[in-house]
């Protein structure tokens, strides 16, 4: 049991940020042979938002971080960790946790990514968290963020249809008193590296023409074989991460899954002790943001009041690796 007096890390602000250009399944069907119909029956998706040509990740990351700084009442100074989640940074590098810290005038702070694909969020919230744990930083910046649409293939309706860009963050703190991150847990199984990657542009095969003309640098996915691993590993995540809270499904006030598929997410609901009611949704109009799903989730149910002083709100998440995990969070 851990003693009252611990001072856990909390989330005391958060923010995000869509871009505003929304791409329906309407207008999808003009540009692939596809309709509204089979996107909504197989993934739940109505529209989603694709970012301006101009816009990197780290622009989507920088209004999403204000927003969560302003939610926290503090200042762009106070913050000396900055952790960004991310599948497409900016650059190979800098990071994109760099130019997030240029673009808030931060003079002195630690930032750099983390690479889990649509688990990033979970991966550098349980990174943030133990920073914080050893002393040595005092408030951290944690952002999930992506420009999906930059390595999506626009021809291939197997995945097009699917993706999304935002970007979602959340300002951490050590402070005392009940509630916090209460537990993480996170997992990776590398023997399925090849049914969710982007295999060109990388040190493996670097882009050259070939690899743009092969489409080699955009998402590759075989969608049943994720769906089936999706649904498992997240559920037993859910469930580990509640036992080392010490908590139970039913104490759950709302559970915030990765938004990559609706029957994925009411599969796992359909198995776990959860009311309907309890589980976040908000695929139909942001589809899949890999890193900034869970994050934007979350920013989303707190402004609509569905996140109150001492609920419990756990995070679940799956993504190309395999990564996955869940955060149990009282607020
Ligand atoms: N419109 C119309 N037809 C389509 C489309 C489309 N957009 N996409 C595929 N099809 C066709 C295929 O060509 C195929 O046709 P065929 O049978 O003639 O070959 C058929 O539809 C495939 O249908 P199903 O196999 O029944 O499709 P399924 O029910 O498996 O749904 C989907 C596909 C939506 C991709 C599903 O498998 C899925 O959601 N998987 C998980 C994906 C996911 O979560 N990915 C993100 C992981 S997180 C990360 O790290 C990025």
């Amino acid at each position: 049991m851990p003693s009252p007096l611990k001072q856990r890390v909390h989330i005391v602000g958060t923010g995000a940020y869509l871009p505003s250009h929304v791409l329906t399944n309407h207008d999808l069907s003009r540009m692939v042979e596809t309709s509204d119909e089979w996107i909504t029956t197989r993934t739940g998706i109505k529209e989603r938002r694709v970012a301006a040509k101009h816009e990197a990740t780290s622009d989507l990351a920088v209004k999403a971080a204000k927003k969560a700084l302003e939610n926290a009442a503090l200042k762009p100074e106070t913050i000396d960790l900055i952790i960004v989640a991310t599948a497409t940074p900016d650059m190979f590098f800098p990071s994109t946790a760099c130019f997030v810290q240029k673009e808030l005038g931060i003079k002195e702070a630690v930032s750099f990514d983390v690479s889990a694909a649509c688990s990033g969020f979970v991966f550098a919230l349980e990174t943030g968290r133990v920073m914080l744990e050893s002393g040595l930083y005092k408030t951290a910046l944690v952002i999930g963020a992506e420009k999906l649409s930059a390595i999506t293939n626009w021809k291939d309706r197997n995945t097009c249809v699917l993706f999304g860009d935002g970007a979602g963050a959340a300002v951490l703190q050590r402070r005392p008193g009940r509630g916090g991150i209460l537990s993480t847990y996170l997992r990776s199984d590398a023997t399925h590296t090849h049914i969710l990657n982007v295999p060109g542009g990388g040190s493996r095969t670097p882009a050259d023409a070939d690899v743009v003309e092969k489409k080699l640098n955009t998402i590759h996915m075989d969608g049943k074989e994720v769906f089936k691993l999706a649904v498992h590993k997240m559920i037993s995540a859910a469930q580990i991460a509640l036992k080392l809270a010490n908590k139970k499904e039913k104490d759950l006030a709302l559970l915030i899954p990765h938004q990559a598929n609706l029957r994925i997410i009411e599969a796992i609901a359909e198995r776990m002790d959860v009311p309907r009611e309890h589980v976040f949704v908000n695929v139909d109009k942001y589809g899949n943001m890999s890193a900034a799903t869970t994050i934007v989730a979350l920013d989303e149910a707190r402004r609509q009041g569905r996140v109150r002083k001492g609920d419990l709100v756990e995070l679940i998440a799956f993504g190309a690796g395999l990564t996955w995990g869940a955060a149990v969070i009282q607020f």
